[in-house]
This record gives C-alpha cells, structure tokens and sequence, in this order.
C-alpha cells in the first residue's frame, strides 16, 4: 500500500475498542458464571482468535452489531478442546489463556502463527511451574507450541523480573485457581485492566503500591469460588488512538478530536511525552464510568521538540513507542529512549525494525541495547518499509509518511487487521 503527503486532519474520531481490555472481557466472562455483555469491543484479529479458544473450549459466545455476550462457564466449567488451541498472533491470548490452562482438568496444546512462536514464553513457564503448573515447550526453546497439563496450583509470591502485564495476568489468573494467596510484584508497575477488571467480576484482588518506592507494585489475589459475569464497555484503545495523536501533531493545521479514548494511568505514559514535546494536548469529558478512565482528546499541531524517555514511564507507553520514535524525528533536538528492552520481543524486534525504516526514510537514529537515540528535524523521504506483519510498524509508518516528501510504500499493510481493520480507512478519511 502506498502513502505520501496529506492534507491536516480535521474533525473527530472514535477510535476501536481496547485490545487488552476485550480480550479480558471475554476471558473473564467465559469462566464466569451467568452473562456477560461486551460493548465497545474490538474485533481485531487477535481478539477474534480468543474467542475461537474460549468457543473451542465449550463457552458459547455470541456477537452482533454493537455487543458480544458470552455465556459464561463458571470458574471450573470449561470443556477439553477436541483440536490444537491457535492464538494466532496474538501474546496477549497465548500469556493470559496459559494461566487459566494450567488449573483446569484436561490437557491442551497451545501454539500460534510464526511470529507467536519465536516470542519468549519461559516468563510465563517459570511462575507458572512453581505454582505447580505442567507446561512445556514442544520444540524445547521456551516458545510455543505449549504442551499445558491441568494440575491443581499452589499460591506464590512472585517478583517479576520484567513489568509485563501480560506475566501478570497469566500468574493472577492461575491464582484464582491456587489453594492459596498468590501475589506479584512489579519495579514498575504494567497495565492494571486484570486487577481492575478481575473486581468488577467478584475476584478478591488489590493492587498495593510500596510506600518507599511508588512506582513498585504488588497484585494481591485470593483463590475463587466463582466468578460472576457482569457488564463491561470497552473504552477506546490509546494504543490505536496514539497514531492519530502523533498524526495530527505533526500535520500543519491538524485540529482532530478523538473521543472516548482510555486514559487509565498505567496506560497513558504517550500523552506525558507528547506533552513534555511541546504537544497540545486537552483532555475533554473526563469519566470513570466503568471502571476505566476514559476522555475525549483534543490535539492540536504543534511544534515539537526532543525529549528523554525512560524509567518508569515506559511500561505505560511501551506499545506506542515505535510511533514515538518517528514523532522525534520531527521534533528539534535529540530523543532518547533507554529501559525498552522489551521492544526486542514483541510482534517483531521493534528496536531494530524501527531504526532500520526510520533510516530508509532518511532520519538520523541509532539504536542502542535498550532503546535509540534519534536526532530530530531532519526532513524524511519516502521510502519502502517492511513492516515485518507488525501492525504497530504499519501504521506508524502510515503516519510518518504524512510528513514525508515524495511516496511510502508499505510492506505487509494488511496486518492492521490485528488491532484496526479500518485504521486506513479512517486515516483518509480525515485527511480527506
Ligand atoms: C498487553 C501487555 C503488553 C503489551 C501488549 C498487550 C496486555 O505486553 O505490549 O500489546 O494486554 O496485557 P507485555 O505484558 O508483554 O509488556
């Protein structure tokens, strides 16, 4: 697909549902009890791809239009799956569902598309095996396919060694299952969606932050009974929202509203750094209805200048950095970011795929161990990008190429299907 230069944006948006809080809500609601009924949710490939493995293990789920209702199974009512379960590309699903796995009375294979299965999964094994767990890596490499054989779990105390939310999860939801407390600490803290979320459907879960050390975190959980199956709206997804922020920073006389976006704190680390860059940022209709802070986003362009990236602040803006390294190449001065090792595992190495498109546009950026250093205001140029099927890759580029002189062509576009089939779509539309 193929980009160039484009008009400012204008007018409003909404932006799809949250990937990590659907996919939640139909994990969550399948080993409830009673209905859940989803709105707001984003039907992105890899939210699709759970709930083909909840659908697989006997939940009956239905969709229309606007809602999805899953008819929960109860905590110990899912069925043996009669085939392989496929996460597609999709970490979230293959972390998350492992802990729910490992606790129940059958054995399944776990596997997922080429990418899922070079993704470090041991993360996950290690804590998961010291609560008891029998899950193996079939090549032997610590990725998947997973081999997990239901075993009953004991709780632990678990310090993780990388804030990942997705460890998280995958260990606090073994823990509803365990004969005992089980608790996990963080240095910095990861998205909270599953203790938030985990409350509303009736688990007994805290977050206690250290007094000393306030971005130090530990997720308290008690073994359940049940659960039980509630209401949950989807807000918009940040992470998606953050294309059309940058997007509209960057184009001369852009004036976009972006409505209903997620801005819960552990999550929202890009409008900090958008901010620090000179970005003008106004935050409208602030609610907390359903558990989530939500708002609309007023952006406007603005001139934007380098800025230092690392810390605490990069778990809660991990997922956004790539398209906070192509705003910096815009931005006067010099951008660091450092603690994001992480980039190197997620979809594709992130750290290395992005240094070498940024430069194929012509930027000045040097990648590091744990992040890139890029020296701004250097005007780019079109260029061919290989997205490498990251959909974060994609559509950064879709949006650095906005900026660019002369056309972009992007390699594999099709994979924004994985969190915004029509992200295209609504990007022409507002630069129309
Ligand atoms: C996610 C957590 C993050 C993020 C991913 C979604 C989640 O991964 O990058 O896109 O839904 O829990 P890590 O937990 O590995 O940091």
């Amino acid at each position: 697909m193929n980009f160039s230069k484009h008009a400012p944006l204008k007018g409003e948006i909404t932006i799809p549902g949250d990937k990590s809080i659907s996919h939640r809500s139909i994990m969550f609601g399948s080993i409830a009890k009673g209905t859940t009924e989803i709105t707001g949710f984003l039907k992105g490939a890899d939210c699709l791809s759970t709930i083909d493995c909840f659908d697989r293990m006997g939940v009956e789920i239905l969709e229309d239009e606007d809602r999805i209702l899953v008819r929960g199974n109860g905590l110990r009512g899912l069925k043996a799956p009669s085939t392989v379960l496929d996460c597609g590309n999709s970490g979230t699903t293959t972390r998350l569902i492992s802990g729910i796995l490992a606790a129940q009375d059958f054995d399944v294979t776990l596997t997922g598309d080429s990418s899922i299965q070079k993704r470090p999964m041991k993360r996950i094994m290690d804590p998961l095996s010291q609560m008891g767990a029998d899950i193996t890596s079939i090549p032997g490499n610590g990725c998947a396919p997973l081999r997990i054989c239901g075993r009953p779990l004991h709780g632990i105390s678990y310090h993780s060694p990388v804030a990942s939310a997705q460890v998280k999860s995958a260990i606090l939801l073994a823990g509803l299952y365990a004969d005992g407390e089980t608790r996990v600490t963080e240095d910095c803290l990861s998205r909270d969606h599953t203790e938030r979320m985990l409350g509303h459907f009736g688990a007994d879960v805290q977050s206690i932050a250290k007094e000393d050390h306030p971005s130090m975190t530990t997720a308290v959980i008690r073994p359940a009974d049940q659960l039980y199956g509630c209401p949950v709206n989807v807000p918009g997804d940040i992470s998606s929202a953050a294309f059309f922020i940058a997007a509209a920073l960057l184009v001369p006389r852009s004036e976009l509203l972006i409505k209903n976006v997620g801005t819960n704190p552990t999550r929202a680390g890009i409008l900090t750094v958008c901010r620090a860059m000179g970005g003008d940022i106004t935050l409208l209709n602030e609610d907390n209805a359903s558990g989530e802070p939500t708002a609309d986003l007023l952006i406007r362009h603005s001139s934007l200048r380098g800025t230092q990236i690392g810390g605490a602040i990069i778990p809660t803006l991990i997922d956004e950095l790539p398209m906070l390294a192509a705003m910096a190449c815009f931005a006067e001065g010099t951008t660091v970011i450092r603690d994001a090792a992480e980039l190197k595992v997620k979809e594709s190495d992130r750290i290395g795929v992005m240094v070498q498109n940024l430069k194929a546009m012509g930027a000045d950026v040097t990648e590091t161990a744990d992040g890139m250093i890029i020296q701004g205001g250097r005007p780019l140029h079109g260029a061919v990008i290989d997205s490498k099927l990251d959909h974060r890759i994609a559509m950064t580029f879709a949006v650095a190429s906005l900026c660019a002189e002369g056309e972009t062509t992007i390699l594999g576009s099709q994979c924004v299907e994985i969190s915004y089939p029509d992200f295209y779509k609504d990007l022409a539309r507002l630069t129309r």
